[in-house]
């Protein structure tokens, strides 16, 4: 099912929500995945735009998303900071980009959104877009493999998935090779709770 309409409810207060994990959990990750990125380059799933301080200055970056209203937060912080971002809303499993169009694309805490089943379709799309000497970025949660932390954040899970529609447990690199796309990293950036994919075509 798409996640469009439950973002649409927790859009105005989705960045206070999120404040604690964004200032001491995600911001360096975050740096992290924007290193090195240029030329054209797609947020898939950009939310309210967290990632937007660390687009890179020179790049061309489209942000889209399913919610408007995730998208309508997204549009106030690219006036703030001032950033050079298009914004369209679109459905990261069928867009209207043409094929090879990306350099990058950057996905952060989507495909832990998406179900099981819009997993490949999604990835599918992102190879399409993104040039085949491109590099596809995805930043993930997954359970941890601590008996206390896993205990915890089972007890999360419930909450996770009434707000967010979100899951730690999606395994999105066992579609990456029916998507036609290669594994080329996957690290740890958190704990062992958020990990980043780099993903490339076969
Ligand atoms: C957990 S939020 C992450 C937002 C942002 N990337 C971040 O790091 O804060 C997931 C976002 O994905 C969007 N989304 C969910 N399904 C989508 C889809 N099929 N296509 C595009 N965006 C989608 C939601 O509306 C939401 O804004």
């Amino acid at each position: 099912m798409a996640k469009g309409p439950a973002y649409s409810r927790v859009a105005r207060f989705y960045d206070l929500l999120d404040l604690p994990f964004e200032y001491w959990r995600y911001r360096p990750i975050r740096r992290l995945l924007f290193d090195g990125v240029g030329g054209a380059v797609l947020d898939a799933g950009v939310g309210t735009g967290r990632n937007m301080p660390f687009y890179p200055p020179s790049g061309e970056v489209v942000g889209i998303d399913l919610s408007p209203q995730m998208l309508a937060q997204a549009h106030k912080r690219k006036a703030r900071l001032g950033v050079a971002v298009e914004l369209r809303e679109m459905d990261v499993r069928a867009t209207d980009f043409p094929d090879e169009w990306f350099d990058f694309v950057i996905a952060t805490f989507l495909f832990c959104v998406l179900e099981d089943e819009d997993q490949q379709p999604a990835l599918s799309e992102l190879r399409r877009i993104c040039k085949p000497d491109g590099e596809i970025r995805l930043l993930e949660y997954t359970y941890s493999a601590n008996p206390v932390k896993r205990f915890v954040m089972r007890l999360w899970a419930p909450w996770v998935r009434l707000i967010y529609g979100a899951a730690f447990d999606r395994h999105t690199e066992r579609y990456v090779a029916a998507a036609g796309l290669e594994l080329v990293e996957e690290r740890f950036v958190f704990q062992d709770i958020i990990k980043l994919l780099v993903l490339r075509q076969q």
